[in-house]
């Protein structure tokens, strides 16, 4: 059975509890706007589009969110914001009378794209199906009404049910999927003549009944799926449910969390095989671990490609941007490391503690190992780069380039001004400050002599007169 799938993201409403500037469905989850993660799902699907209804903040909304691969995502704009009916109302200029119309909240992010297919198939592009749950304390939502028979009779939303209702722990998550022809025609039946005064989507249940049409419920029990977000606390609560569950997958392919409670991932961390992390780490971006790669306590990771066998020691920050870092098999890198857009490390670097690095591109071997800094050079195999010495990279209005061939030795405290050239094997005498290029294997110290003065007096203290 087949038929075109048209989603509709309800993302109009206001947020008030969330007590933000920033409109309520950009707020992140995993790092993504959460009308993005239900954006993202509707594109699992294979739907043939994707409309969001915008309102409150439509500008920001619609700025803020992003088409994913091969889906066509419009927005449509609902002012002002008359109810759920209203909203879908909105949509269905847009919809085509061929397919199944799929409504989904742009704030219920944890949906999972096998749970809307499987409501999708209870619909089989004929029927009004709802996605439904127990609840514990269902007091909000809108109640599930059964006939004797269990057919579902109506959704009665919590201000308009009666006492016996509200005893009715089934509820609508407010996903459904509907034959957009019926819709259309239903939700031109719809009034406001109810408790809060607005144009309810679930009236379309009343009206399937009234047609003498079969509503079918889909009735999940993992609650987590289709909460909704209102608050911080419940945004917070979510954050950590989709992070327990991104760590469980993890663990599942075999990578070895310290602490799955303690670990967060905002984007997409691929790991091969042995791959070990610590308590406290957060991945950004796009993150890939080499087998064996072992990340410390309290890492950050952005955007960056660890080959197999690097080890990343504690509070290690690695933040690769549009650039990049890739840090290569077999590097030992931190604790207390700092590497920045276009680091560039091959096998066996080592780069120690408060070492930072940026678009720069170290050999095989090189060792940067206490307090320096490496800006748009390029160092060569086996460099050994002493402690506290820099590149001055910049002459404040330009960038230049600082060049360590290989085998270079850089004693301690030195400062290389670019654009500048250190000859193979050469070495660079402690406390140098070098401004010329150097040929290959010459020693270059560039300091005051050292003065020795023998038996020196210092000066004494005057005694007061
Ligand atoms: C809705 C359902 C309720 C269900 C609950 C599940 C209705 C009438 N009720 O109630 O049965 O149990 O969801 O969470 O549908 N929105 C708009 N425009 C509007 C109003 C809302 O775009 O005019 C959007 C909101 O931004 C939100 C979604 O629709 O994303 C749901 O709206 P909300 O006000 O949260 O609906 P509930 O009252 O919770
Ligand atoms: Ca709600």
């Amino acid at each position: 059975m087949s038929f075109p799938v048209d989603v509709v993201v309800m993302a109009a409403g206001k947020g008030t509890r969330m007590k933000s500037q920033r409109p309520k469905v950009l707020h992140r989850l995993g790092g993504r706007a959460l009308a993005q993660h239900v954006i993202d799902c509707a594109a699992r699907l294979s739907a043939r589009r994707v409309v969001v209804i915008t309102g409150h903040g439509a500008e920001q909304v619609e700025a803020g969110l992003a088409a994913p691969a091969a889906t066509a995502l419009s927005f449509v704009r609902q002012e002002p914001q008359l109810g759920t009916g209203h909203a879908v109302q909105q949509a269905v200029p847009v919809l085509q009378d061929d397919g199944v119309t799929l409504v989904l909240s742009g704030d219920v992010p944890l949906t999972q794209a096998a749970t809307l297919q499987a409501l999708l198939d209870v619909c089989a592009g004929q029927h009004l199906a709802l996605l439904t749950l127990d609840m514990p304390d269902p007091t909000g939502y809108g109640r599930i009404v059964r006939g004797d028979g269990g057919e579902v009779c109506a959704i009665v939303e919590h201000k308009d049910a009666s006492e016996a209702q509200r005893a009715i722990r089934e509820i609508y998550s407010g996903i459904m999927a509907v034959p957009t022809r019926l819709l259309r025609a239903w939700l031109a039946r719809l009034d406001n003549r109810n408790a809060q005064g607005e144009y309810y989507l679930t009236d379309v249940v009343k009206f399937a009944v009234a047609d003498g049409l079969a509503v079918h419920a889909h009735r999940i029990t993992d609650a987590v799926q289709v909460a909704g977000v209102n608050s911080p606390a419940q945004l917070a609560e979510l954050e950590r449910a989709y992070q327990r569950r991104r760590a469980d997958e993890l663990l599942v392919q075999g990578v070895r969390l310290a602490d799955p409670a303690r670990f967060d991932v905002r984007g997409e961390l691929v790991c091969g095989q042995d791959v070990e992390i610590d308590v406290n780490c957060v991945f950004e971006g796009s993150v890939q671990l080499g087998d064996g790669v072992r990340v410390g306590a309290h890492c950050v990771i952005a955007n960056a490609v660890i080959e197999a066998g690097a080890v990343i020691h504690p509070f290690t920050h690695i933040e690769g941007e549009k650039a990049g870092v890739k840090v290569g098999a077999g590097a030992l890198i931190g604790p207390f490391a700092r590497l920045r857009p276009g680091a560039d490390l091959g096998p066996e670097v080592h780069i120690g503690n408060f070492v930072e690095v940026k678009n720069s591109t170290l050999a095989a071997g090189a060792k940067a190992n206490h307090l320096a800094y490496l800006g748009d050079a390029i160092v060569g195999e086996r460099v050994n780069y002493g402690a506290g010495s820099i590149t001055a990279n910049y002459d404040g209005a330009n960038k230049h380039r600082t060049v360590i061939e290989a085998d270079v030795h850089v004693g301690s405290n030195c400062v290389l001004v670019a654009p500048v050239t250190i000859g193979a094997g050469g070495t660079v005498g402690a406390g140098s400050t070098i401004t010329k290029d150097t040929a290959p294997g010459a020693l270059s110290v560039a300091r005051g002599k050292q003065v020795s003065i023998a038996n020196w007096q210092r000066p004494v203290k005057q005694k007061k007169a």
